[in-house]
């Protein structure tokens, strides 16, 4: 699963982001893809072939009629030998030749000939994006089952500001794995908790933390791009329901344990992402409490522990969070254990880190390993966490079918 020993056609385009190629070509490696890169006459003004046969360990194929290259790897072998296509960069002059059946060029004839996914991903100029004629083509490109990555939008070689940036290869490889993945969670019941608890002090005050609820809510819509049935269980958050995703909202944590209880009875796999306030108030109080004295204190009683809960029942899987200010990995394997889950996915929190940004990392650890996935956005972070655990949900239960 994921792009372990996929064997990957890397198109490269005449464009200026065909200098991220040779990155994007390394780091498919990286992932255990096996690369074949074809490049464009144009893609050689800009790279070349040289740098690409380094960082792909092999032959590079830029010409259709090449005795010497048909007589190793042809063309019509070389289609078969792919399981996923990416064109990246794809200029606007390639994705209309595609659009309209070119075959003038080994790279075009490829997309002909090839059954597989074929993936680009639009580099140009802004205007040259916006323009209807390279939009129609686009379209018939999408109608076609193609699969278009981006573009960004953002400062251009050219100067111009607005889309028509290539994704970052980290963002390309996160979306080719997707494409790859569909399925590693069909049908499979996955609940996961999301967000902040907000546990009352009394009617207009209440102890909460800084979660946003970004990461949760990320893993919930990668588990549902991958055929699970999610139920997210999410505390308050600013953020939309995810599409695909059954929502429950919830606001403290005997809430979000009562409902989190109910949804794993028959769940499949727990995921608790959710910064569950550890404590609350012993009672709430029903008015507004006054100021009379220079302090108050407020008695604090433990709220259940829902990770531990669930765990209990036997789930086919379960993952908790570890979120943890210093000695990462020796909190986490203790919460591990502990909690009696099979995997603790760990970040490190505070100065800025975990709660509310953008971008993290994770620290994966089970019994056995410790694994870094290094800082990238959530939301590609979230397609990789899933990814691990679909991996080790299905070596955990070889035989077990969807309930
Ligand atoms: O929401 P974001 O702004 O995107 O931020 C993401 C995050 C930093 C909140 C997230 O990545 C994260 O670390 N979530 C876990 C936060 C947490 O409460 O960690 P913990 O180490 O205190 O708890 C360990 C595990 O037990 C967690 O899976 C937690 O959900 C679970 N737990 C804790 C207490 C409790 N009463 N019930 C629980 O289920």
């Amino acid at each position: 699963m994921g792009l372990a020993n996929k064997h990957i056609v890397l198109g490269v385009t005449g464009g200026i982001a065909a200098y991220k190629s040779a990155e994007l070509a390394r780091r498919l490696r990286d992932r255990g893809a096996r690369v074949r890169v074809v490049m464009t006459k144009g893609a050689e003004h800009f790279i070349t072939p040289l740098t690409m046969q380094a960082v792909s360990s092999n032959p590079v194929h830029t010409s259709l009629l090449d005795p010497d290259a048909e007589a190793g790897m042809g063309h019509i072998e070389l289609a078969r030998w792919a399981d996923a296509m990416l064109i990246a960069p794809a200029t606007a002059n390639f994705i209309s030749r595609l659009a309209h059946g070119a075959a003038d060029d080994l790279l075009t004839t490829l997309c002909l000939a090839t059954p597989v996914a074929i993936s680009v991903a639009p580099a140009m100029n802004q205007q040259m994006w916006r323009d209807q004629a390279t939009q129609d083509n686009i379209e018939i490109l999408r109608k076609r089952g193609i699969l278009i990555l981006g573009p960004a939008e953002g400062d251009q070689a050219c100067g111009d500001i607005g889309p028509g940036r290539m994704l970052e290869p980290d963002e390309l490889l996160a979306a080719l794995s997707g494409s790859f993945r569909s399925g590693m969670l069909e049908n499979v019941k996955v609940v996961v908790t999301a967000g902040p608890t907000w546990e009352a002090i009394d009617p207009v005050r209440g102890i909460t933390n800084h979660s946003s609820g970004k990461m949760g809510y990320a893993v919930a819509e990668a588990a549902a791009e991958n055929g699970a049935r999610v139920t997210l269980v999410s505390g308050p958050t600013g953020l939309p329901r995810p599409d695909n995703v059954h929502t429950i909202r919830v606001t403290s944590a005997q809430e979000m344990y009562d409902a989190a209880m109910e949804e794993t009875a028959a769940g499949d796999i727990f995921i608790a992402v959710a910064a569950v306030a550890d404590y609350r108030p012993a009672t709430a109080a029903e008015q507004k409490i006054k100021k009379r004295s220079d302090t108050l204190t407020i008695e604090l009683i433990r709220n259940p522990d829902i990770l531990t809960a669930v765990a209990k029942r036997g789930l086919l899987f379960t993952a908790g969070f570890a979120a943890e200010t210093n000695s990462v990995e020796m909190h986490a394997r203790e919460k591990l254990t502990s909690k009696g889950v099979d995997l603790i996915a760990a970040n490190l929190v505070g100065g800025g880190e975990g709660f509310g940004t953008e971008d993290n990392s994770l620290m994966l650890i089970d019994k056995t390993d410790t694994k870094t996935l290094p800082r990238m956005r959530k939301s590609l972070l979230a397609r990789r966490l899933i990814e691990e655990i679909a991996e080790r949900y299905h070596a955990k239960n070889p035989t077990q079918g969807p309930r």
